[in-house]
Order: C-alpha cells, then structure tokens, then sequence
C-alpha cells in the first residue's frame, strides 16, 4: 500500500516518525475521515475545508494549498485501486524536543493511507442500540483535534455494555455520539445539537440537513435533553462511515416503536440516492 507522507508516496515499510512527534505526546494535531464511494471521495471539498478549518484553529499552517491537497488524496485512492474505503488523514505539529509550548522552529508532519470499506447495510437495517455518557470533553468539540480519550473511553464503555454508540450529554443536555452526531425526530420535526463548540459539526450532517429541505423536513438546531431523546418518535446518529444509523433502543429503553422509523428511513435512501 501506499502512504503519503508530507507531499511523497511512500511505501509503509519506509515510513519513518520521530519518537518526538507532537502528536504522538501530546495529541497535538488535526484528522479527518472522508469516505470513498465508487472510487470518487465523497464530500472532499467540505472535509477539506474543515481540515483546514481545524489547522488554523489549533495555529498549524498546512503547507499546500487546498487544490494540491485535494489532488495528493485523489491519487492516494487511485494509487491504492480503492473503491470502496475511506481516507484517514492526519497532521501534527511536528517533532521537538519535548516541551510544551510550540517549538519555533517545527515543520508540520502530514500522514494519510486507505483502507477498504464495505457500508454498514445490515445495521442500517436493523439499527443499533446506544448508551448515554456523560460528556466529559474539553470545551473545543468543534475542533476534529487527534485528543480523543473523552471520545474513545465513552466508546468503550458503550462497547462493554453491548452498544454501538455512546450518546453523549452534559448533564441532562444531549450533544452528539462518541464518533457521530445524534438527531431525534418528534411529530415529523428533525431535532438536533447546533453546530456549537460543543459538538464537531459533521459533513455528514450538513448532507443529511441538506435532504431535510429538500424532502420537506423541518429542522430545528436546537439542544434536546436525554428525557426528550428518550420520547422522540425516532433516533438516529450519523457519520463519514455510518451514514444515516438508526438507534433503536437507548439505555434499555425502545424508541418509538422498536424499529428504524419510517422519516429515518427516507433520510436512508436519500442519501444512497445522492452518492450517485
Ligand atoms: N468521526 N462527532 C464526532 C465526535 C466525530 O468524531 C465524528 C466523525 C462526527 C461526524 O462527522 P462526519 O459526519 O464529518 O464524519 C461527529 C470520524 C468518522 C472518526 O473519528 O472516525
């Protein structure tokens, strides 16, 4: 396979990170997941921009422009015969010796590889069942920062209870999932976090707000607590690798009726439509 390293191809075997990498000690960096569908990257432009977004909030200059960036992730999917995968990308601030503060003189270490696919279909079908955990992150959630511990112990701890997700909350607030954003929807109205800092405002999401208008759905950016998750007629979570997922039951307890709703499942196939 091939790995792109800075703006080079390189195999996996020759890739070489300092022990001092920032990103390594301090989680101190930037990623994005973008999804492959049919050889085309899906969204890229958004993903990109939010990239690029995530860099300047965290003061890292990505050295390429957004188009020679959109094309060294272009040739990475082509390169690897990817038709179906996603693409990880990461950027840290580089290796220093180790100290807090930013080191004056580091260069930015840029890695990106694929991997192969296939789309969850079975759990879209059936839905998945989720957990609620307190949300113990930083403030910054808007930042798709490498720093995930909040993010992989809620995950872990829905994991161990049988769970897909974790639906995570501030106190009775509910904000997103662990790796995704959460929606319930009551009386045909679509319900879910505004894009504040305390959730990263997926491009998935945009996407599914997008079909909202045009399927006549009414949307309302507006925060619902983990009492109203519990009464929404239907729930769902999203995401770059689990598109539009169906939760069906949380904490134990059946939504609606016990099945992917019937506005969830609209939301499904119009967003398979528009992958075309
Ligand atoms: N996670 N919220 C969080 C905390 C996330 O980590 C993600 C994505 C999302 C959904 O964003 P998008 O629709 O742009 O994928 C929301 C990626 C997929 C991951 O960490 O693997």
């Amino acid at each position: 396979d091939w790995i792109l390293h800075n703006d080079e191809f390189i195999r996996e075997e020759e890739l070489n990170i300092s022990k001092e990498d920032r990103g390594y000690q301090f989680g101190d960096g930037i990623y994005e997941v973008i999804r492959v569908y049919e050889g085309n990257l899906f969204t890229a432009e958004e993903h990109i921009d939010r990239f690029y977004e995530s860099a300047e909030k965290i003061k890292v200059i990505i050295p390429y422009t957004k188009d020679v960036f959109h094309k060294l992730m272009y040739d990475l999917v082509e390169m690897n015969e990817i038709e179906n995968g996603q693409v990880y990308v990461q950027l840290t601030r580089g290796a220093y010796t180790r100290q807090h503060q930013f080191p004056s003189d580091t260069a930015p270490v840029l890695i990106a590889y694929p991997k192969k696919l296939e789309r969850p279909l079975e759990l879209m079908e059936t839905g998945v069942h989720a957990k609620f955990i307190e949300d113990i992150r930083w403030l910054r959630c808007d930042i798709k920062s490498l720093n995930l511990l909040g993010n992989i112990l809620a995950k872990q701890e829905a994991y161990e209870a049988g769970c897909f997700e974790a639906i995570l909350h501030r106190g009775e607030v509910v904000t997103e999932g662990s790796s995704s954003n959460m929606y319930g929807l009551k009386n045909g109205v679509l319900y879910t976090h505004p894009a504040s800092n305390l959730i990263l405002n997926g491009i998935t999401r945009r996407v599914i707000l997008n079909l909202c208008a045009d399927l006549g759905i009414e949307v309302q950016e507006l925060a619902f607590t983990k009492t109203q998750a519990l009464e929404m007629d239907e729930f769902f979570m999203s995401s770059t690798t689990t598109e539009v997922m169906p939760i069906v039951q949380i904490d134990g307890q059946q939504i609606g009726e016990g099945v992917p709703g019937e506005l969830t499942r609209k939301l499904q196939e119009a967003f398979e439509a528009n992958l075309k």
